[in-house]
């Protein structure tokens, strides 16, 4: 459980709040690249920690990333015109490039130079796995952009989804690190029978702080002295790197992002990359589940469309796909639960010890204005020790057999 305080303290992530200043720190997913696919294309809407903005991809391809609301008199640069390098208000004509600047005010006189004088809301971005990243903190702090595996994957071996979580972020990355709900939240089952008459396969728990987050371990005896170990990361600010079956052939894995639209509602970066390719990529199953304005079919609203026969037969939950399951599950419990009423079990070690990492980082923080994992030597900016993997060993000891994994930094 989590004081009232303590609670408050790691979900609110407006600017002015710990939290918020915390992820204002890190490049995060801000959209995909899918959204603003060519040059000059129509602007789009980004919701993110709390902020309206407006990201558009200008005509040298560049992407920006504004403030909403025109720096003038407020109308929408949604509605704007996105030519010649510049997003132009639709109201008086102000045009401004992706940095920021004020390239032109046309209803001013000529040789005002009011223009050279004013800086619009503007964030750096940089595009890596077919996502746009955002850097929402000070200018002065911006780190290099962290190198794990991932990102120097070639993009067409990659694949990525996103979608709106209708909670808290801190939810939705718990979920992630909650690996005993696999066994219920998404069994499925051939008959009924199998369906409620089965014994669960709970695993040992394990967990490890590292420099970047907490790798959390799930380790079940196997034949013959053999162990099965799943590797996960929690990685700072809202990530969880984890093995999907790619993991078990050694193919690659899957990163998992929780950003803030605001304190309620969340958006879920789903990314996953293939070290080899020796076919064409599968079709990702999560995408029919997301509608084109990155909204998911089933909602709260309607249930999430849930099968009561299905349910009774051969489904735990009766709801189609992990990605509903997982929403159903974390979005019921209201838009921030209120985890002092929560009673967690030996289940729940990977999530406290999650939550005990971000407090301590948190605090850390607010105290005094560093934080381990920022790197601002580009010397020092490797993370491939971040990695999930599933694998069998023999004996019990994954340290051993995984010397990489116990590392704070190669
Ligand atoms: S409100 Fe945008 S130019 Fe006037
Ligand atoms: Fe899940």
């Amino acid at each position: 459980m989590l004081s009232p305080e303590d609670n408050a303290l790691l979900t609110q992530t407006d600017a002015v709040t710990p939290m918020g200043r915390l992820f204002r720190r890190y490049w995060v997913p801000a959209l995909l690249t899918e959204e603003v696919p060519a040059p000059d294309c129509p602007p789009v809407k980004v919701r993110l920690l709390g902020e309206d903005l407006v990201a558009f991809r200008d005509t040298s391809g560049r992407v920006g990333l504004l403030g909403e609301h025109c720096a003038h008199r407020g109308t929408s640069l949604f509605y704007g015109r996105n030519e010649e390098c510049g997003l132009r208000c639709i109201y008086h004509g102000w045009k401004y490039d992706v940095e920021g600047n004020v390239l032109d005010t046309p209803a001013e006189p000529a040789g005002s130079t009011f223009a050279q004088r004013l800086r619009h809301t503007a964030y750096p971005t940089t595009e890596v796995g077919g996502m746009v990243f955002a850097y929402l903190g000070p200018r002065e702090r911006t780190p290099p952009f962290p190198e794990y595996e991932w990102t120097s994957i070639p993009t067409e071996q990659t694949y990525v989804t996103k979608c709106l979580l209708e909670c808290n972020y801190l939810q939705g990355l718990e979920g992630e690190s909650d690996n005993a709900h696999l066994e219920y939240l998404h069994r499925t089952a051939p008959n009924r029978e199998a369906l409620i008459g089965w014994a669960p396969d709970n695993p040992d728990w394990d967990t490890e702080e590292t420099d970047f987050g907490v790798r959390y371990v799930a380790v079940r005896p196997r034949e013959g002295g053999r162990t099965d170990v799943r590797v996960k990361s929690f990685v700072l600010p809202a990530s969880a790197f984890l093995g999907v079956n790619l993991a078990n052939k050694g193919e690659g894995y899957e990163v998992h992002t929780y950003i803030p639209a605001d304190d309620h509602t969340t958006w879920r970066f789903d990314f996953g990359f293939r070290r080899f390719m020796p076919d064409a990529p599968r079709p990702v199953h999560r995408r029919k589940q997301i509608g084109p304005d990155y909204r998911r079919v089933r909602t709260m609203r309607n249930h999430y469309l849930q099968d009561r026969e299905l349910q009774r037969t051969v489904d735990f939950t009766g709801i189609e796909d992990f990605l509903n399951e997982d929403s159903c599950a974390t979005e019921t419990m209201g838009p921030i639960v209120d985890r002092a009423r929560e009673h967690l079990g030996m289940s729940d070690r990977a999530v406290i010890a999650i939550r005990r990492y971000l407090l301590d980082t948190v605090q850390a923080f607010q105290a005094g204005d560093t934080l381990d994992s920022f790197v601002t030597d580009p010397a020092h900016n490797s993370f491939r020790h971040a990695d999930a993997l599933h694998a069998e060993i023999d004996g019990a000891d994954w340290r051993a057999a995984f010397p990489h994994l116990t590392l704070r930094r190669p």
